[in-house]
């Protein structure tokens, strides 16, 4: 198994290109379920979940072909998938292909609103809290699916099509307002998604839907509209940016000191993470290309912060900020609100040195002055990385270990953290 090596206290200086965003590339493919035209995304990052979703459409009958690169592309540019799903040669999921990538469940809707059927194996993925789907299923009963649970699959079935409802969500979930709204978007009539998940990726799949012949309205805040439509038809879109990416460079430069151009990010879509950092001392400057983070001289000044569903200050952030917090200069406070268990990267961060004590959903942070390298297990995707933020900063040598889960979501980390000066190198084997 790959492990990370980093030798810590080098500044950071140059540029880190944002690749596109891991949760809106997700949803975006399994939207290509919903037309029997192809699909075509570009800035896809190259990443182990967007190959494991293909391998997981693979066996749906969809055809994906990836562009190769041509004269002039980028040397960071995200491939151009082309996604055809004309036949649909099998509705089920299966278990060993479902239970390694959460967001794969969310296959279920698509399929129910095209095929009628659909038999999906319930998830699994980042161990970060139970994370259940009561409200997927309870979003597609409402739309008029049976639904019956038998040897860990969910088998769904609306024999007429499924139908406009309205639907209303106890608590914000992104994965429930995605499986609404691909739902809806075949349904007969009109679809009424409340309390719906804002974030940024919501929106990215809701225009491209509505680029495939949707008729949606209102992504992007609670409230969204959908009128349903017969069929929806081929398109082209571009992935956004990652901003969980965006926002774990940010993170490693205030911890490192330096100055690095994040290009291509988008600063509105995580201002909340941007006004943390400016509060911890770290200077941002968005511009033309995207957004420059600088820290010189100045120590890390202590933050309390609560996570929350977009606009809020996001839980995907939590654990980056944390490994920050661990060199700041006084006492920090994070609240996680949105999952339960995610704080398994505070057992690694003490390995560091890190002075870090838990009361149930919050962390108190006790900023020291040096961190020392150690060898380390990443656990979930977030808080792997939030190793490697520790490492650039701590003295001597760190080793990661069981770095399959940061290939899942970061596009060459070590690659783009050497370019700007860091000592990091992937061990293989
Ligand atoms: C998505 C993101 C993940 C991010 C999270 C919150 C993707 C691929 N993943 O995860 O990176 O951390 O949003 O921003 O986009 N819940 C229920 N019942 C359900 C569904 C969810 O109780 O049926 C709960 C969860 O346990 C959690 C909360 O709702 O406590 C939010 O979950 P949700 O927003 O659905 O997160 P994901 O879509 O799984």
């Amino acid at each position: 198994m790959d492990r990370i090596r980093i030798i810590g206290g080098n500044k950071l200086h140059g540029t880190i290109p944002i690749s596109g965003a891991k949760n809106a590339a997700l949803p975006l493919m399994i939207a290509a379920l919903l037309t029997d035209e192809t699909l075509i995304l570009d800035n896809v990052p190259r990443l182990a979940d967007v190959a494991l979703l293909q391998r997981i459409l693979g066996n749906h009958g969809v055809d994906i072909m990836a562009a190769g690169k041509r004269p002039g592309d980028h040397e960071y540019q995200g491939q151009t998938l082309h996604i055809s799903a004309k036949n649909i040669i099998d509705t089920t999921a299966p278990y060993e292909l479902v239970s390694k990538m959460r967001a794969s469940f969310w296959v279920v809707a698509p399929l129910l609103a095209r095929m009628h059927e659909a038999k999906v194996s319930l998830p699994g993925g980042c161990a970060i809290g139970t994370r259940p789907v009561d409200l997927l299923i309870m979003a597609l009963e409402k739309l008029g699916a049976e639904i019956s649970i038998d040897g860990g699959y969910v088998i769904a079935k609306a024999p007429g099509g499924l139908k406009g409802a309205t639907i209303e969500f106890p608590k914000v979930t992104v994965s429930g307002t995605h499986v609404a709204l691909m739902a809806a978007t075949l349904a007969k009539g009109s679809t009424i998604i409340s309390n719906a998940a804002c974030e940024p990726e919501i929106t990215d799949v809701a225009d491209c839907l509505n680029k495939m012949g949707a008729r949606i309205t209102g992504a992007g805040t609670p409230r969204i509209l959908i009128e349903g439509v017969d069929k929806l038809h081929g398109a082209r879109h571009t992935v956004l940016p990652d901003r969980i990416e965006t926002g774990t460079y940010a993170m490693a430069v205030a911890m490192t000191g330096g100055e690095v151009q994040l290009s291509g990010a988008r600063p509105e879509l995580l201002q909340a993470a941007l006004d943390v950092l400016s509060q911890a001392g770290v200077s941002i400057t968005p511009n033309n290309d995207g957004i420059k983070v600088a820290r010189n001289g100045a120590g890390i000044s202590p933050v309390t912060v609560t996570t929350a569903p977009f606009p809020g200050f996001p839980t995907d952030l939590q654990a980056q900020l944390m490994a920050l917090m661990t060199r700041a200069k006084g006492a920090s406070h994070i609240t996680e609100t949105i999952f339960e268990n995610r704080f398994m990267h505070v057992q690694e961060l003490a390995r560091f040195g890190a002075k870090i004590a838990l009361d149930g959903e919050t962390a108190t942070i006790d900023g020291v002055a040096k961190l020392r390298g150690a060898p380390v297990m990443a656990t979930d995707l977030r808080a792997s990385v939030s190793l490697v933020i520790a490492a650039l900063a701590a003295e001597g040598e760190t080793m990661v270990n069981r770095i399959y889960h940061l290939d899942r979501g970061f596009e060459r980390l070590e690659e783009k953290l050497s370019a700007c000066g860091a000592t990091i190198e992937r061990i293989s084997g």
